[in-house]
């Protein structure tokens, strides 16, 4: 299907509808804020649950009995690393999956790391969860961050026992490289500190960047977790499901005593159905719309050029971090977004030192990124 089907038939216009980026906005207002698209999902996922809907039985049900390996050959497909069956473990969604790992492997007060700015839920599901925040930012390079290593290191060695790891990176769309997951795999083995890799953004990679799972460097396994899911890749947020994958005999068996311990980990029977029709049926929708989104990021980024604003590289997936510092002068950042008459997250929740920054959700109709931009250069000119 060509981009311009695929718009017409899959853009929704969700203004009015319980979404919660554009519930309450104003008639003129744009939301390009929380992570998921304006585009309906993968025509075989609702057909998949009408016809679950249909049979009117909502009794116990199992899953699908060829799930697993739909799962795996999507991962085999689309990135080359086989995922077995006992390695794959039920959360309701990704952040319920960070959650269980952590209360599974670490005590109360335990120091885990983050690198910022990164995902903003990764610093409260720290803290709300009595863990010690410790951070190590990211170092800006160009058009992209990366860690800085050194100081990683010295937090390792100060007694971190776990760090999350956002790859493909939300905010900065970073991609990391084989080579620099391998330099901080070394860094935790070394310090026996846990990675979890968060890879909801992995199916969204352009101009020849490709994701690694970390779940696929065995050298690594006895300290690593994946965690994946479609709620992203497939716009399937509303049915919050996602995996946790773990390759390690040991960890696996911790994991799964915990689960049962809390009777936790028991998939919900429809949110799974969903992502299910979408990794069966769902690749040439994907295509199309990783099309469609980078489209959107060149024309964003010719005009911010054209501007002479700092982004970032976007490698993966659909959220561009952009600096304003050259068109603020003395305006505050919530006025000259107010002005701008779009909503957007703050890049100040992504961190400290980042409060010139904006992400911005590209998952949209083009018409609408072309009119946010429109309305920046005439803000720029006033
Ligand atoms: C890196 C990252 N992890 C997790 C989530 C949330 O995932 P879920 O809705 O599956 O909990 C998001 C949502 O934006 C995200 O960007």
């Amino acid at each position: 299907m060509n981009k311009e089907a695929f718009i017409k038939d899959y853009f929704v216009d969700r203004r009015h509808s319980p979404s919660r980026k554009w519930q309450g906005l104003k008639d003129d207002e744009i939301a390009l804020s929380v992570a998921d698209m304006d585009f309906a999902s993968p025509k075989s996922v609702s057909l998949g649950l009408k016809e679950m809907l249909e049979l009117r039985a909502f009794g116990y049900t199992a899953l699908p009995f060829d799930y697993f390996e739909v799962f795996k050959n999507y991962y085999l497909r689309h990135h080359q690393i086989a995922i077995e069956k006992d390695e794959i473990f039920f959360a309701d969604g990704a952040i319920a999956a960070l959650y269980h790992i952590i209360d599974c492997f670490l005590k109360k007060g335990d120091k885990i790391l983050i690198c910022p700015p990164v995902y903003h839920q990764f610093a409260n599901l720290i803290k709300t969860s009595e863990h010690t925040l410790v951070i190590s930012p990211l170092i800006k390079s160009k058009r992209t961050f990366i860690m800085d290593y050194e100081d990683i290191e010295n937090k390792f060695k100060d007694g971190v026992k776990l760090m999350i790891l956002c790859n493909p990176h939300n905010p900065t769309g970073h991609i990391y490289t084989r080579e620099e997951l391998e330099r901080l795999g070394d860094l935790a083995l070394k310090y026996h500190v846990y990675i979890i890799s968060d890879e909801v953004h992995a199916d969204f990679a352009y101009s020849g960047h490709k994701y690694t799972p970390f779940m696929g460097l065995k050298k690594y396994e006895e300290i690593a977790f994946g965690v994946m899911g479609v709620s992203k890749t497939f716009n399937l947020a509303l049915f919050a499901h996602s995996h946790v994958i773990i390759k390690d005999p040991i960890l696996k068996e911790k994991f799964a005593e915990f689960l049962k311990v809390h009777h936790l980990g028991n998939p919900k029977y429809a949110n799974a159905l969903a992502s299910y029709y979408a990794y069966r049926d769902g690749d040439e929708w994907l295509e199309v719309i990783n099309a469609i989104i980078y489209d959107n990021y060149r024309f964003v980024a010719s005009c911010l050029d054209e501007m002479g604003l700092y982004y970032s590289e976007l490698e993966g997936t659909y959220l561009m971090f952009i600096d304003l510092k050259e068109v603020l002068n003395e305006t505050k950042i919530e006025d000259f977004i107010a002005k701008w008459r779009i909503s957007v997250n703050l890049g100040k929740v992504f961190g400290e030192g980042y409060e010139t920054y904006v992400r911005l959700n590209l998952a949209t109709h083009p018409a609408l990124i072309k009119e946010v931009m429109e309305r920046l250069k005439s803000l720029i000119k006033e």
